[in-house]
């Protein structure tokens, strides 16, 4: 009798080990977005400036050098478009110099770099004529993409349009943004933006934070468009846009909420991906819906400092799931747990990536897991309280600090998984 002993790792030879930032969480001086703006003006919902960030902006070849010395073999990151195109048309060369830069640091080191082209923020004078509710943004997206293609595209092949175009949807599910642009009004982080850019409240529509009907027609259009012009410059660069999916669990009398968000947040968005290089998924927990929304975590449900249930398997449910509805290949370009308590860390991301295997050895084509997030960093409106990196930055003195998680995950990927099994 023979047997064929089972492979020592599923995950296929080149798959993409590495971890996520974005532009405006670690960069620091990010001053023309309007991300900047809204944790500026008076009684704004941002815990904090985003101030200095990591000084990723400076620090970006430390940094670098670091990841790859893990054993990681990607890096995925933002591109700041107020910084690239700081008024309308006009573009900065000393900017694009700069991700030129950053692209051969990468290489220098063996990092493969995905690249975000749109990570949230937003020029402000984008906003100031409409944002992301208006019918003018994808071209302008479009152009600024169209530029940055032909300016970098020489020196990466996998890009990420934008970043979860449907957190919004999620985030006011949880409670945390408006349903219509009139709800703005009165609200004093939109109505302190209005006043400095010259609008009014209803008219801001950053990209984190509109929900709208009008914000889904913008963002696909967007998408569409930027995809088109990309392929335009550089037809063989891989192509996507980036989903926060969710895994959504039933709670007593909630089967019809989750069906409604599974609609909303995850299968139309995973439909627009048809025809795309790739998906990005990007996923944390799950989310447990009652029939009036999200329900706190079951007594006994194991939970991170701040009381939010870890659910590690949350990934491989989404892979699954984007797979059954479109087949496109599939990049996890975010997944990680916010702690103070890196042994959480750990167990997490041993747990998350056995579930990601799992798909991969029942055929699913994934090629890639980036782990959110490399360091510590600003994490939108909550500052710089959460914790989601495996290297922890010292505010201070910006020294860079490895956590166990590091060197866990370091190891998983130079065994491409392996060790995972053992
Ligand atoms: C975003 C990141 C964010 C992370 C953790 C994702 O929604 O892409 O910018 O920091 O989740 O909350």
């Amino acid at each position: 009798m023979t047997t064929t002993p089972s492979p020592a790792t599923p995950f296929p030879a080149g798959f993409l080990w590495g971890t996520a930032t974005a532009a405006h969480q670690v960069e620091g001086g990010n001053t023309n977005n309007d991300v900047w703006l809204y944790e500026h003006v008076p009684n704004t919902m941002y815990a904090e400036s985003s101030g200095d960030a990591c000084d990723h902006f400076t620090r970006y070849r430390q940094d670098i050098a670091l990841l790859a010395s893990l054993g990681l073999n990607a890096y995925r990151f933002s591109l700041e478009w107020s910084r690239i195109e700081p008024a309308p048309g006009e573009f900065s060369a000393a900017a694009i110099e700069h991700y030129r830069d950053m692209l051969r640091a990468c290489h220098e080191h063996g990092l493969t770099p995905i690249v975000t082209y749109h990570h949230f923020t937003s020029p402000a004078w984008l906003i100031a004529r409409g944002g992301w509710e208006d019918a003018g943004t994808p071209e302008l997206f479009a152009r600024y993409c169209r530029r940055v293609t032909a300016e970098l595209g020489d020196l990466f092949d996998i890009a990420c349009t934008m970043n979860e175009p449907n957190l919004a949807i999620l985030l006011c599910e949880m409670g945390l943004c408006e349903d219509t642009p009139a709800q703005r009004l009165g609200n004093p982080t939109w109505e302190g933006a209005a006043r400095a850019l010259g609008t009014t409240a209803d008219r801001i529509a950053g990209f984190q934070l509109s929900a709208t009907s009008e914000a889904f027609e913008v963002k696909v259009a967007a998408h569409r468009a930027a995809r088109r012009a990309i392929k335009e410059v550089k037809p063989t660069m891989r192509v996507g846009w980036t989903l926060a999916n969710s895994d959504f669990h039933a709670a007593p009398g909630g089967e019809e909420r989750v069906a409604q968000m599974n609609e909303e947040n995850n299968l139309r968005y995973l439909r627009v991906s048809e025809g795309d290089d790739f998906v990005g998924l990007q996923t944390y927990n799950r989310t447990v819906l009652g029939p009036d929304g999200p329900v706190p975590p079951a007594a006994g449900a194991v939970v991170n400092p701040a009381g939010e249930e870890i659910w590690p398997w949350a990934i491989g449910a989404v892979v699954r799931q984007a797979w059954d509805t479109v087949k496109v290949p599939i990049i996890v370009t975010e997944n990680g747990l916010n702690t103070d308590d890196d042994t959480q860390r750990v167990d997490f991301l041993r747990t998350a990536i056995t579930e990601v295997g799992a798909a991969i050895a029942d055929g699913i084509p994934v090629e890639g897991y980036m782990c959110w997030s490399a360091m510590d960093n600003f994490e939108w409106i909550f500052g710089y309280g959460p914790k989601f990196g495996i290297i922890a930055v010292d505010r201070t003195s910006q020294e860079r600090l490895p956590k166990p998680s590091a060197y866990t995950f370091g190891e998983i990927a130079q065994t491409n998984g392996a060790c995972l099994r053992a």
